[in-house]
């Protein structure tokens, strides 16, 4: 059973959760607008993992026995000027959630919360990776060049990400 601020927490990250998934599609938005479809496929697979991210939560709340409210969904930034600034912007969110989960595995543990602390355990781990791919694609268009030929090779690489639904 699920305390009613823990429950409230999750809730409110439910709401984080799909906030990302909103911002990742209107970075797809913008990369399609740009003209690059590799980065355009990337962003809107991340959409799918962070809607996943969503379903695993909601999936929790509701086994717990609890309400699963859902909250207005606040508006992305939709514009950004290169690729880099889209991976850079990427990163600094991912930062914003991996802050936000620790929030959450701190609460459970104020809470006692056993069940919860043990769920949050997988988000704690996808964080280092959310980070680690964003980290490293910055790396990669600081090395090739933020515009040019060296972009064109990494967009092309960008639009082979296939969505991989996480395990349950
Ligand atoms: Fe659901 Fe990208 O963290």
């Amino acid at each position: 059973m699920l305390s009613k601020t823990m429950t409230d927490a999750l809730n409110k990250h439910i709401n984080a959760e799909i906030y990302s998934a909103y911002l990742y599609m209107a970075m797809s938005a913008q990369a399609s607008h740009s003209g690059f479809p590799g980065i355009a496929n990337w962003f809107a697979i991340q959409t799918k993992e962070e809607l996943s991210h969503t379903e695993k939560l909601y999936a929790y709340v509701n086994s717990q026995g609890a309400h699963v409210i859902l909250e207005a969904i606040e508006q992305p930034q939709t514009k950004f000027d290169s690729a880099l600034e889209l991976f850079e912007a990427t990163l600094t969110h991912e930062q914003l959630v991996t802050s936000l989960i620790n929030k959450l595995a701190d609460l459970a543990v104020e809470e006692k919360d056993h069940a919860t602390q043990i769920m949050l355990q997988w988000f704690i781990s996808e964080q280092v990776e959310e980070e680690e791919n964003a980290r490293d694609i910055i790396d990669r268009i600081k090395l090739a060049g933020n515009q040019g030929q060296g972009l064109f090779m990494i967009d092309k690489e960008l639009g082979s990400r296939v969505f991989v639904p996480p395990a349950a």
